[in-house]
């Protein structure tokens, strides 16, 4: 069966990212619209349904899960989910991106229920900064998340930085020096253009990867490493720490030739790339054949013809995708 899930261009796939809401208690500028609004609750999968695709897809060979929102945490029995999902057999790696604020409540009961990795976003030390670029986050909330994540004993705990020019370019060594300091890796993300934001011009605050990799180079050497966590991260190492750091260059190195990746929407739509629509509609097929995983399979199956060879995002401002971040997680 694990033949199965190839593409045309000969890509394997190993990882789902599967989104389990649109809602978040954050709206990051680079993400969401100030006014969004959310999906009624019939239009979601349900617990049950998120725990049925994730088996199939193990079952078909994927080794890795990461669970993404909009902020998962918001999403209520989201801990029995990662008890569900994290006793599949044939799963690897079992991650969570989070906005890290209800860490606190939740730390324990994850990594309880089989959860490897989280990674959290952070894209300033800086208080009002960070209110500013996340609209309605509490940065205190967030280290306080942090520290009970590395209390709870998880694998690795990675930082995501989305670097805008003008509004957090000049802090990329302190986010290292945290991380460095904190014992987490951290990975710097070049901003992608879905849904429209509005909030700033992303055109004028695009940062590349190469102009952040060299203001760090200013502080620390950074080592290339062969490393992969199978996601699109090409990480560096500092000579005097364990810290990794990652780059994420959708736009400066294209990395859709080694994608090795499909999400599911929080509408249950198998989504074959982040950049493009083409998707099946998983959610039909649950809820025609309640229980029926070989139905699910099959139409796993048929969807992998459909993955596009690449994503064509630009940088000159123009949104490429109407589909806002929080519905698929990134
Ligand atoms: P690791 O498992 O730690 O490697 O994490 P990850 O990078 O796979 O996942 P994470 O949720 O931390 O995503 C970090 C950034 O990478 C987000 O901005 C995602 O949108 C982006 N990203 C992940 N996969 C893809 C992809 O296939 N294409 C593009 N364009 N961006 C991606
Ligand atoms: N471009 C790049 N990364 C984004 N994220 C959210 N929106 C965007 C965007 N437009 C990131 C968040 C989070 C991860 C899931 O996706 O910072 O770390
Ligand atoms: Fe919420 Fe994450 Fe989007 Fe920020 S990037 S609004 S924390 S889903």
């Amino acid at each position: 069966m694990t033949d199965d899930l190839i593409d045309d261009f000969g890509r394997r796939v190993r990882y789902v990212r599967i989104s389990v809401t649109d809602r978040c208690d954050f709206r990051c500028v680079y993400c969401m619209s100030e006014e969004m609004t959310f999906l009624p609750r019939a239009q979601v999968l349900t617990l049950e349904e998120l725990a049925m695709v994730a088996r199939a897809f193990t079952e078909m060979g994927v080794e890795k899960i990461r669970l993404t929102g909009g902020e998962p945490l918001v999403r209520r029995d989201i801990d029995h989910l990662v008890n569900d999902i994290g006793s599949l057999p044939g799963l690897r790696d079992f991650a969570m991106t989070t906005n890290g604020a209800s860490l606190p409540k939740f730390a324990g009961r994850l990594r309880d229920g089989g959860l490897q990795r989280l990674n959290i976003s952070l894209d300033s030390l800086d208080p009002e900064r960070f209110r500013r670029l996340t609209r309605t986050g509490d940065l205190h909330k967030v280290i306080n998340g942090i520290r009970a994540a590395r209390g709870a004993g998880f694998e690795r705990i990675k930082l995501n930085a989305v670097i805008l020019k003008g509004r957090n370019d000049d802090e990329v060594i302190d986010l290292v020096d945290f991380a460095r300091a904190e014992g987490l890796d951290i990975s710097f993300i070049e901003e992608m253009p879905l849904g429209d934001v509005s909030d700033h011009s992303r055109a004028e605050t695009f940062c590349s990867s190469d102009e952040v990799q060299e203001r760090i180079e200013t502080r620390h050497e950074l080592i290339p490493t062969t490393e992969s966590t199978l996601g699109p991260s090409r990480y560096f190492m500092m000579p005097d720490s364990d810290t990794r750091v990652g780059f994420i260059s959708p736009h400066s190195h294209n990395f859709c030739d080694t994608c090795n990746r499909v999400r599911v929407t929080v509408e249950g739509r198998l989504l074959l790339c982040l950049g493009n629509e083409h998707s099946v509609d998983l959610r039909a097929v649950l809820r025609r054949y309640p229980g029926n995983i070989e139905a699910l399979k099959s139409a796993i199956v048929r969807a992998m013809p459909l993955k596009p060879e690449r994503h064509h995002f630009t940088t000159d401002g123009d949104v490429q995708v109407v589909r806002f971040m929080n519905m698929t997680g990134g």
